[in-house]
């Protein structure tokens, strides 16, 4: 059995601070980036420009690249120069690491990704008139303003309602005339005393995470509830630490008269799990599949943000299946180990955003945070390991990559890790998504249509034969979308996260 050990999770505390746990972390600032500003001003900009926009003796790194504007391209450019057109090669002064963060801080800069703004503050900006895509043309209307800074998750309803999870303050409906409701009475509760960090990232435990209706909720009535079950004095680590600890929890209930009724739990751990760690690394996500079954994401609520992913026997860092009604499905790929956790699924995940089950081709998906890059789509097999900590396509926010295997004392070989699918760097904060089947957006039909925080920009994603053939970015420098939905009649809709109110806004498509 893992053990936690209170010091060390205090220590983690401090330093989570440090490696940070959603994309874009503004520490970003005090090493990497800070650090390869720096380096990019003392040997690059003397001809590439201090903004990149080029000099006398060098060319703009903005627009279009001679040599290729991948990361790898941008590594190879700079480690081998071009000596004939007047650029030294940098393999020989600098290190590996060194010319990866340049390279990154070169990808960032023309993908107009800040690494210490996370776009809290930035006013959504809804398109007025006509959006014009490659397939489909649309409108983005607001059905809702003025809700909570913090909202996590939308779950429309048949009667076209629409229930919203605020993630410090509880559960509300938001009527087909767009009126909200109180807070739902009985829900489990939520704290909204959270604390900051230097810049503008809120941190706390015990939130609100998503909320689903069960596929025959109109028969069974079925709502399911995640969140972060709080307790004080309740464990080891809180008693040693006197703070509260939290730990991801499934319940359903139902809603009676403005009433959350007839709860119960659906999937819990133990007390031990319980760790002060942020439920912004909670993951969060839950979704339905097949035969009665029912996926959740849990991310790094460990001790740190990389012990115990790796380790079977926790619940940390791993998608998990279950039954509806909690029991677990005796085919799970752990089941056979007795030392594993019976619903674990797969694991090696970081911070995953986001969690779909493709009806169409029968198999479970998932988004995830990377640390400085390193976003992924991810299509989820049983058993399978999705490498976090021991390896990422992004690096970590030092600019190094990322190998905590050699730290952890785990040997792997990568191709025993599962890569992702989809590959986004540098980061545009990856967070939740839909795979389209809707009326509305038939040419739309089974692509992956996925929000991001940081980059506030919405894509529209297609994969065939698991492999990505084409991105399209349909909005972009829009808002932070935190949620995306289809109603039972087929609207798309998106939960904006805004520091002056958020929205709930849909996509009316327009010929
Ligand atoms: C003495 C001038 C000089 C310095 C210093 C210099 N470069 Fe260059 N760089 C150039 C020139 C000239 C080219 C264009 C080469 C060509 O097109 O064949 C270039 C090309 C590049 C390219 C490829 C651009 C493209 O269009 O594909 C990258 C990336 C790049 N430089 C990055 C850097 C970085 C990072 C540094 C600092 C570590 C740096 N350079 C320092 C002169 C310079």
């Amino acid at each position: 059995m893992y053990k936690q050990n209170p010091r060390r999770q205090l220590l983690a505390l401090v330093f989570s601070v440090i490696v940070s746990i959603t994309s874009g972390s503004l520490f970003a600032q005090l090493g990497g980036v800070g650090q390869s500003m720096q380096a990019f001003q003392a040997n690059c900009a003397v001809c590439h420009g201090e903004n990149m926009e080029g000099a006398a003796l060098g060319v703009p790194l903005l627009g279009e690249l001679r040599h290729g504007d991948s990361f790898d391209e941008i590594v190879a450019s700079i480690s081998k120069g071009f000596e004939t057109a007047g650029m030294p090669p940098w393999r020989d002064t600098m290190s590996v690491a060194d010319i990866r963060n340049l390279a990154l801080f070169i990808t960032e800069t023309r993908a107009n990704v800040n690494y210490s703004d996370f776009n809290y503050d930035t006013p959504i900006e809804i398109p007025q008139g006509l959006v014009e895509s490659e397939l489909h043309n649309f409108r983005v209307e607001t059905v809702i303003a003025d809700l909570d800074a913090q909202p996590f998750s939308i779950a429309p309803l048949p009667d076209g309602s629409i229930l919203l999870t605020e993630k410090k303050f509880g559960v509300r409906v938001i009527g087909p005339d767009g009126e909200k409701s109180e807070y739902l009475e009985g829900t489990p509760q939520a704290y909204s005393d959270t604390y900051k960090i230097a810049v503008d990232q809120e941190w706390g435990v015990g939130w609100l995470f998503d909320i689903k209706p069960h596929p025959n909720y109109e028969e069974n009535g079925w709502i399911y509830l995640y969140f972060g079950d709080r307790c004080s004095d309740c464990n080891e680590v809180s008693r040693q630490s006197g703070q509260p600890v939290s730990m991801n929890k499934l319940v359903r209930g139902r809603i009676e008269d403005g009433q959350w009724v007839d709860q119960e739990t659906v999937w819990e751990t133990d007390l031990q799990y319980y760790s002060v760690i942020t439920d912004v690394a909670a993951g969060g996500r839950i979704t339905f599949g097949e035969a009665g079954h029912l996926y959740f994401s849990v991310g790094m609520k460990g001790p740190s943000n990389y012990e115990g992913i790796q380790d079977l026997s926790t619940p940390w860092g791993k998608i998990h299946r279950i039954y509806d009604d909690g029991s677990i499905p005796e085919d799970n790929p752990f089941t056979d180990r007795e030392d594993a956790y019976q619903s674990a699924y797969t694991y090696g995940h970081r911070s995953p955003q986001g969690l779909e089950f493709n009806y169409t081709t029968g198999d479970l998906w998932g988004t995830e945070h990377g640390p400085r890059g390193g976003d992924e789509v991810n299509r989820l097999q049983a058993g399978r390991n999705y490498g976090w900590p021991l390896y990422s396509l992004g690096m970590d926010y030092d600019g190094t990559p990322v190998e905590y295997g050699r730290e952890l004392g785990i040997a792997f070989e990568l191709s025993d890790i599962e890569q992702p699918v989809v590959d986004l760097t540098p980061s545009p904060a990856v967070s939740s998504f839909i795979i389209v089947d809707s009326d509305q957006f038939p040419e739309w039909e089974g692509n992956y249509l996925v929000g991001s925080l940081k980059a506030r920009s919405l894509f529209r994603i297609v994969i065939e034969d698991n492999r990505l053939v084409h991105r399209e970015t349909l909005l972009e420098g829009f808002s932070r979308i935190r949620d995306i939905e289809k109603a039972y009649n087929d609207d798309i809709y998106l939960l904006l996260e805004h520091n002056a109110g958020s929205q709930i806004v849909r996509l009316v498509p327009e010929a």
